[in-house]
């Protein structure tokens, strides 16, 4: 029996059922339900609904569900249409007729709502802790790499010189501001919407206020025809998920091209990479393909949402039940790659001698044009005359360092101080300002970034999260 056949004679047709029902994804918000209920249980009480007896029943009932869910003991019956009724079925079962009193002045579109929320709250420190990992060996592996020299590229092309420190970090940033992101979520996440009925809000003097501290949530939503509906926080979180699959997605394509045998820099552990069932030579770098490939389901994932929340009137229609599917999706993809990758990171050779090989000389030309800079030319002019020297050496098929000085003369300002300008070292030694790639400023990076680990996090309860915003220790620490 559904909660909604008083008003059928009919049964519905079987093949309609099995499109209507939720169960087979919503049953992962069981412990939120439980949850929810207990607290509107409280509620209800508060409001006159339930006597004291009641009330301790039925949250014995709702305890005793939330220990079989977690124990696995809980069956699903055939009738069950979705999460909460199956709750409120094996409620009645527990304790019989008081089971039916806590549905009063509540909906399943408010509860719904709520235990979605409720869920991602619970979520995302587990993603938020996922994404520290990667972070952490990304700041491991550039503490050992300060001084480590790879060419920086910019359209693919060899530019400048930077440390392999520098590029990790470039990743940890990208990383940072995803978790940023996840925390602005949160804060529009946790607002609560049970306790706004079907859509005109509830008809019993519940308090929200109360209810809302007892759910560790910031505050009530403020119109029940909007919480009923508002998936925002859904679709933010897609967004937020594929944008972070995005940044991996870049990091996993330069693993890709930097453990080419043309490239050479990195070899991937034979625990992290795959084979080939046809060229035994293979070694493949699929765990990062997949990273990257990943990222257009993301994007899907999103892209879906977004299209079913398009043109829906206000307050609750069923497509909104379209919202679980992507949300879970999206969290358990990048959860399981997000430590895949680092896995994968930390246990990678790094052949320092073939990325210091890839520089060369023109790498420097930018160096060369900013030492005639230091000898008082305006950049500009600097920069033909720079280019003027490297189209002679390509004329004369020679590494720029090799022209001799009389034609470094011919060029322009140069003196015997020039073949100076090619030590890669001294370059990237330049590079001294903040956010810049020299040893010193990538050090400084790397302390900032530490700092910003250990005083920014969301790896804990959202409830004490909460608590800890208000005290300001969720300040970011200031940059450089
Ligand atoms: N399974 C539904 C969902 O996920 C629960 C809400 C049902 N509400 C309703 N009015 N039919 O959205």
């Amino acid at each position: 029996m559904t909660l909604w056949s008083g008003r059928f004679s009919g049964k519905l047709n079987e093949q309609a059922w099995a499109l209507n029902t939720s169960l087979p994804f919503d049953r992962r918000l069981a412990a939120q339900d439980v949850r929810g209920s207990i607290a509107w249980a409280e509620a209800i009480f508060k409001a006159g609904i339930l006597s004291a007896g009641e009330q301790a029943t039925i949250i014995g009932g709702l305890n005793t569900i939330a220990a079989e869910f977690s124990s696995g003991r809980f069956t699903f019956t055939a009738s069950d249409e979705d999460i909460h009724t199956a709750v409120e079925r094996r409620l009645g079962e527990l304790i019989g007729a008081a089971a039916g009193k806590l549905h009063t002045g509540r909906s399943r579109n408010d509860q719904v709502a709520t235990d979605f929320r409720l869920w991602l709250l619970d979520s995302l420190p587990e993603l938020n802790s996922a994404i520290c990992i990667l972070q952490s060996t990304l700041i491991t592996l550039a503490e050992k790499h300060t001084a480590t020299l790879m060419p920086g590229y910019t359209h693919l092309q060899r530019a400048q010189p930077v440390t392999l420190a520098h590029w990790l970090m470039s990743h940890f940033w990208a990383l940072e501001r995803d978790k940023d992101r996840l925390t602005d979520l949160r804060d529009r996440t946790a607002i609560l919407p049970l306790g706004c009925g079907a859509l005109a809000g509830t008809g019993f003097p519940v308090n929200r206020e109360a209810l809302t501290m007892a759910l560790g949530f910031d505050a009530p939503a403020p119109n029940s025809l909007d919480a009923v509906s508002d998936r925002d926080f859904a679709a933010e979180f897609l967004f937020c998920a594929a944008l972070t699959s995005i940044h991996l997605s870049k990091l996993s394509e330069q693993i890709g091209l930097f453990t080419t045998t043309e490239f050479g820099f990195f070899e991937l552990a034979d625990a992290f990479s795959t084979g080939s069932s046809l060229m035994p030579q293979k070694k493949n770098p699929d765990l990062f393909e997949l990273a990257r490939g990943k990222t257009g389901t993301l994007i899907g994932l999103l892209t879906g949402l977004l299209a079913t929340l398009k043109g829906l009137p206000s307050t609750y229609d069923k497509d909104l039940q379209e919202d679980k599917v992507p949300v879970f999706q999206a969290f358990d993809t990048l959860t399981a790659i997000l430590p895949v990758l680092a896995g994968a990171l930390e246990t990678m050779t790094i052949h320092a001698d073939r990325m210091r090989a890839a520089i060369d000389a023109n790498m420097l030309a930018t160096d060369l044009a900013e030492y005639l800079v230091r000898k008082g030319i305006p950049f500009r002019q600097a920069h033909a005359v720079a280019g003027k020297a490297v189209r002679l050496a390509a004329d004369k098929a020679i590494s720029l360092e090799n022209l001799s000085l009389d034609e470094w003369q011919a060029c322009g300002a140069f003196e015997s101080d020039v073949y100076t300008v090619f030590d890669p070292l001294e370059s990237i030694r330049r590079h001294n300002a903040t956010g810049g790639t020299s040893p010193d400023s990538v050090q400084k990076q790397i302390q900032n970034a530490k700092c910003r680990m250990m005083n920014k996090k969301i790896c804990i309860p959202h409830s004490s999260f909460r608590k800890r915003r208000k005290n300001h220790e969720y300040r970011y620490l200031p940059r450089m």
